[in-house]
């Protein structure tokens, strides 16, 4: 039975595990010490009240289990938060290959339903300003699958920024989805969408390309630079595609080839450099470092290890966190789901823990 550490916060800590023995059990972490019931099966919490870059142990039951180190926030005070979920997918009822996992018959009931519903619960308890949904809202681009999500994100009590994925209107094409996400008071982001709040603007933009899989940014990319410029604090972008480091794909599915990346990212850090740029459309979580830039990938709520992230806004920079969505019917999904491909799939996707907290103080120009 082990616990292990999910995401390091800069007053905060996410354990998980994949079973826990069904009786009470106490977790304690540096001086905080949480109650935990466990079923048996997998769970997960977020211990707070740490003090920030410090070492801290976790026991289980009075048992070392784990150690943990908080991250380091950039200097200045705490501005605001973002929140970020993506690769909804709704519609979709199975998971993966090798085994294909199924949750339910009926998409209302399935995994992106329940999934997407339980991280917006713990995003919005989290405290998110604002929402800002990374595209393939639905798994094959038709007006059903929009209803589910209009559904939920139509109606919630913070703004939500929603982009398109390539399952929306890319390689998937069925319905309209402006029109299917209008119905639902929902304005899908075309070209570039900024969003001022105190510290950061948010920069959404649609890297979908019709009728294609892949990204184009060529387009947009003068739009995009030009609004992160004008940030008066610093500028959070984001995409649906990822940025490869590679000019060949060496992974599925391909995002955008590294010499239109690098053009992207040399242009955005050049315009702006206290910047971040973050993507989905791979499932999994990376990041890594381009001139000034921070660059990240984060997974759905919906598939190992099922996430959503929060960007914590200070004077000085920002700070990713990935959290796995805890609620008792998702986690068990997503933890089933990490036995695909032959368990290659929950060794591959959730990255390493540097890969999904980060703390990033801005690199300004002076
Ligand atoms: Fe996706
Ligand atoms: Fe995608």
């Amino acid at each position: 039975m082990t616990i292990d550490v999910f995401a390091v916060e800069p007053t905060a800590i996410q354990l998980h595990w994949r079973a826990l023995a069904p009786a009470s059990h106490t977790i304690d972490v540096g001086d905080q010490s949480v109650e935990v019931h466990g079923d048996g099966g997998p769970g997960a919490v977020v211990v707070e009240g740490l003090p920030s870059g410090k070492d801290v142990d976790v026991r289980l039951d009075d048992q070392f289990v784990a150690s943990a180190t908080t991250l380091t926030p950039p200097p200045g005070n705490l501005l605001a938060k973002v929140a970020t979920i993506g690769d909804l997918h709704f519609g979709e009822t199975t998971f993966g290959e090798l085994p294909r996992y199924r949750s339910n018959s009926d998409p209302a009931l399935a995994h992106p339903a329940f999934c997407t519903s339980a991280a917006i619960n713990e995003l919005l308890a989290w405290g998110a300003d604002v929402l800002v949904v990374k595209g393939d809202i639905a798994h094959d681009n038709r007006r059903a699958e929009y209803d589910l999500a209009g559904e939920l994100l139509g109606d919630l009590p913070v703004p939500v920024v929603v982009i398109p994925g390539n399952h929306d209107g890319g390689d998937h094409r069925n319905h309209d989805v402006d029109a299917c996400l209008a119905r639902h008071g929902i304005d899908l982001v075309r070209g570039v969408d900024t969003t001022d709040l105190p510290g950061v603007r948010i920069v959404a933009f649609d890297s979908t390309q019709p009728g294609q899989k892949g990204a184009d940014l060529e387009p947009v990319t003068p739009a995009v630079t030009a609004a992160a410029a004008e940030a008066e604090g610093g500028a959070l972008v984001v995409m649906h595609h990822q940025l490869m480091t590679t000019p060949i794909p060496t992974y599925w599915p391909p995002g955008v080839s590294q010499r239109a990346a690098d053009r992207f990212l040399d242009a955005l850090g050049a315009a702006q450099p206290a910047a971040m740029v973050t993507g989905g459309h791979t499932h999994r979580h990376r990041a890594r470092r381009h001139g000034p830039l921070l660059v990240t990938e984060v997974g759905s709520p919906k598939d190992y290890p099922g996430t959503w992230a929060g960007y914590l806004v200070y004077e000085g920079g920002i700070v990713q966190i990935v959290r796995r969505v805890s609620a008792p019917e998702a986690i068990r999904w997503t933890e089933r789901t990490a036995g695909a491909l032959f368990g290659a799939w929950g060794r591959w996707s959730p990255g390493r823990l540097t890969d999904r907290c980060i703390s990033h103080p801005w690199i300004t120009r002076d």
